[in-house]
């Protein structure tokens, strides 16, 4: 996307810090668009997104080693403001003239975790935030140091560990932090990013989902011109808001295909289609694929042979779909921002970890089309905003992430039409129960698993011997790592009775207080 279409942009060099996201979510989260590139092919984004400032990442790199990292040189020469944190503040450092010296040579261990600085000067990014004489808690992580700055710098806050906690060239408007203001444990980093990017750099911070949503629209019609473009809607936020955002740009020429394999949750086909076909009147293919999923399913019961087997079926179903239709030269697909920052490594070539819960992973390779991936920028809660931007009623944009394989990958052992019914009725009970006490929007996902284990159990005078059911909820914020949610034991006793009561087949009810790791989240 042009500059001038975001309001100014920010360009952050990744340097391979595991949190150089963070600086994106942060720089967004003040109002500017911005986007990261690997060091390595840092030159040619400048000249694509022509920002107004440069953050430069930390790095698990060394800038006294040969052969680490380093930031083009164009960078420098731009004259525009430069915010190093971390690595980005020694390789700043190097590059301008200074030292920098690792943590063994100065006869000192580095700095990890949480200390404190105080403010020796004022100076710009501090501005309505920090005062000359303060202190403040910030997060570092360094080994090396910078031991003497470059020309025009000076020191405006010190720790105990870094004097140079903080430098500043006010008249070039270069600034390094040795702390990262980019995580959670520093209290006040994102407003220090905000005053970089608005006060230094000078950007409005007017960036907003609705010029987003606009400049993405002409780019999908400039990228897609009269041509057909097919999409595969999974029923998760994602594919739906690509697919409606490129409806919007392109109308009729876009055709969606929703391939049901009968292992969605409880109304969920309904749902989609629903939506799709009756508020937006976008042409959807609904495929009744149940049958061909259920009985390929049949006697499976390895995880990962079930899941290869739903994965192929999927991209069969949709193959022969798409020939139906005829002719459709662009694939759409719902790929997020994290998933392309973790395909490219930070020295630019490809990274060993691929994701590889992709719903239609391994289509565009086979069908040999060009890709409309308009959700690319986007962090997942940003793709929220834009379904809301879009019109996308909330209940469907706030849902819970749901597998590509559905509920199969949560029936261990065998998969039958039978159990599905059995645990789409106890899912849809425990969802009810979770919304009812205004518990849904904390929890990243919650959902029940079919045990295939029966215990005996008495209702009524009867002997009952049925199946168990396993609950489970868990907190995340990207779904890598996962914290069970701390029910209170009075709804777990109320979901247990609910759905012993109501739902046939099920005699017990558990609860799954497994945290990932080293559990998934997912039970297969
Ligand atoms: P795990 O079970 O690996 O899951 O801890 C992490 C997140 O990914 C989801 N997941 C999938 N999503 N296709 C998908 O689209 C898949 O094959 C798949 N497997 C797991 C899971 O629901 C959780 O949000």
């Amino acid at each position: 996307m042009q500059a001038s279409e975001l309001g100014g942009t920010i360009l952050i060099v990744d340097f391979g810090s595991q949190v150089t996201q963070l600086i994106a979510r942060r720089v967004r989260e003040a109002g500017v668009y911005c986007e990261i590139a690997p060091f390595s092919m840092a030159e040619e984004a400048f000249a694509r997104l022509q920002p107004s400032g440069i953050i430069l990442s930390g790095s698990p790199a060394s800038v006294p080693d040969e052969g680490s990292p380093r930031a083009p040189q164009v960078l420098f020469d731009s004259g525009l403001p430069i915010l190093g944190i971390c690595y980005g503040q020694q390789v700043m450092t190097h590059q301008l003239g200074g030292e920098v010296k690792p943590g063994h040579e100065t006869g000192e261990g580095g700095e990890f975790g949480r200390a404190f600085l105080t403010v020796t000067r004022d100076c710009k990014l501090f501005d309505g935030l920090w005062k000359e004489g303060e202190r403040h808690q910030v997060w570092m992580s360094h080994g090396d140091k910078v031991t003497r700055f470059a020309e025009g710098f000076e020191i405006v806050a010190k720790s105990d560990g870094a004097p140079f906690a903080v430098i500043a060239d006010e008249k070039r408007h270069y600034y390094g932090t040795q702390f990262h203001p980019e995580v959670v444990h520093t209290p006040d980093g994102g407003k220090l990013i905000a005053n970089f990017v608005r006060h230094v750099c000078g950007l409005a911070g007017e960036w907003t989902m609705a010029a987003y949503r606009d400049a993405k629209i002409a780019e999908i019609r400039e990228q897609v011109g009269d041509k057909k473009v097919i999409c595969g809607l999974s029923g998760g936020v994602d594919s739906a808001v690509a697919a409606v955002l490129i409806h919007e740009a392109i109308g009729e020429q876009l055709t969606c295909v929703f391939v049901d394999h009968g292992l969605m949750r409880a109304n969920e086909a309904e749902q989609v289609v629903g939506l799709f076909r009756g508020h937006y009147n976008i042409p959807l293919v609904h495929v009744d694929a149940e049958e061909r999923f259920l009985s390929g399913l049949a006697g499976e019961t390895d995880p990962e042979k079930k899941r290869k087997f739903i994965g192929k079926t999927f991209i069969d179903v949709f193959e022969e779909e798409a020939a139906k239709i005829g002719g459709a030269e662009f694939l759409a697909q719902g790929t997020l921002y994290p998933d392309v920052i973790e395909s490219v490594s930070f020295t630019g070539g490809p990274s060993v970890t691929i994701k590889s819960h992709h719903n239609v992973g391994g289509l565009p390779e086979r069908m040999n089309m060009a890709l409309v991936e308009p959700l690319r920028e986007l962090f997942k809660d940003e793709v929220r905003e834009l379904g809301r931007e879009l019109g996308l009623p909330d209940a469907f944009v706030g849902r819970h992430p749901f597998p590509g394989p559905g509920l199969a990958i949560r029936i261990p052992g065998e998969v039958t039409k039978e159990k599905c019914d059995i645990l789409r009725k106890a899912d849809a009970i425990y969802l009810e129960e979770i919304r009812n006490a205004g518990l849904y929007d904390a929890i990243w996902q919650a959902f029940a698993v079919l045990l295939p284990v029966r215990t005996v159990g008495v209702m009524g005078d009867a002997r009952t011997y049925d199946s168990v059911c396993g609950l489970r909820a868990v907190t995340s914020v990207d779904g890598m790592t996962a914290d069970v949610y701390p029910f209170e034991s009075r709804f777990l006793q109320n979901v247990a009775t609910r759905i012993i009561n109501e739902v046939q087949g099920i005699n017990r009810v558990v609860y799954d207080y497994t945290s990932k790791p080293p559990g998934t989240i997912e039970w297969e």
